[in-house]
């Protein structure tokens, strides 16, 4: 693999539908028809990017390892993820209509279901990662699985995601020694940043990298993780809802606090392109097996959805 040959376009798509099969699998152990289920699957399989898990086996093949040792957690992580989005689209959160190109879930089913189908996935994906046998071919020791199941709980909960997402819905308050700025960072880290950056370590844990390496592995996650929702950002302003598959323009119209909102566009995506710098830097000593990670540490400055 080197720079010459590699095909991001390609690698992306071929992950996306390793991790589609295996979610697919995951949903396949229950009766299809009901309601919790159905609802599961609306907002699971409705086409994310599906980063989160592409970044796990990207950094495990950046060890120089099996990458399908990390699918069992990848697909854990999109769960979660997905999980998530159900959650912060619902009325009470951000009240969008429209994920991943279809009506959200509570559009579609309706707000208790959507909570119960969250609450569902979260739950399910620590099944997943302590009984991958059920889906996966490969898979890592139990001791290996029980520090996954502690790292990606950290990454999701009290310290990690729903934080982020708590700090999100409230008001602002100015205290000394933290400015507007290093505040929404600090949300920013919280809500996206921590479930990439443990996506990232996830892979390397599963196949047992040496800690070395997971750190700098790590460093390298966490700032692309900023980067990656400092973009969300600048989309929500510039993006187009039909590539997106969700709304634009939503952020002004809440008064969200941004990243555009406080520095404006330009100085964004300056700010974006030179975390994506440093990330490089990262794991600049790793050879081409870290090629589609620095490759996808480029495309999330440059994608459109
Ligand atoms: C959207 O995540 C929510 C954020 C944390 C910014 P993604 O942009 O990864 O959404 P999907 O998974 O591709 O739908
Ligand atoms: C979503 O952040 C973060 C999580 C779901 C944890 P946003 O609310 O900014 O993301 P979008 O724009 O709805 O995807
Ligand atoms: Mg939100
Ligand atoms: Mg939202």
């Amino acid at each position: 693999m080197n720079k010459m040959n590699f095909n991001l376009k390609q690698y992306l798509k071929e992950k996306q539908e390793l991790v589609n099969l295996h979610l697919k699998m995951i949903l396949q152990q229950y009766e299809q028809k009901r309601e919790l289920v159905l609802a599961m699957s609306h907002s699971l399989m409705a086409g994310g990017k599906r980063l989160r898990p592409i970044l796990s086996m990207a950094s495990a093949e950046a060890c120089g390892k099996n990458f399908e040792l990390a699918l069992p957690v990848s697909c854990a992580i999109e769960m979660i993820h997905t999980y998530s989005l159900i959650h912060d689209d619902l009325p009470a959160m951000d009240n969008d209509d429209l994920r991943r190109g279809l009506p959200t879930c509570h559009k579609k089913f309706s707000e208790a279901t959507a909570i119960l189908a969250g609450d569902a996935l979260l739950t399910h994906a620590f099944n997943v990662m302590s009984q991958p046998e059920q889906v996966f071919k490969n898979f890592p020791n139990s001791q290996t699985r029980i520090k996954l199941i502690s790292r990606i709980s950290q990454a999701a909960g009290i310290q990690g995601m729903v934080e982020g997402q708590m700090l999100d819905m409230q008001p602002y308050q100015p205290k000394e020694n933290d400015s507007l700025i290093n505040h929404l960072k600090k949300i920013h880290a919280l809500k996206t940043g921590k479930m990439i950056t443990v996506s990232v370590e996830a892979g390397a844990l599963s196949v047992g990298a040496d800690p070395e390496m997971i750190n700098k592995l790590v460093a390298y996650a966490d700032k692309i993780g900023l980067a990656f929702q400092v973009v969300d950002d600048i989309l929500n302003i510039e993006g187009d809802p039909k590539i997106m598959g969700k709304a634009a323009g939503s952020d002004v119209l809440n008064d969200k606090m941004t990243f555009p909102a406080i520095i404006g566009l330009d100085e964004s995506k300056k700010f974006a392109k030179n975390l994506v710098d440093n990330a490089l830097d990262s794991i600049s000593l790793f050879d081409e097996t870290a090629v589609p990670l620095r490759a996808i540490a480029n495309y999330i400055i440059n994608r459109d959805h």
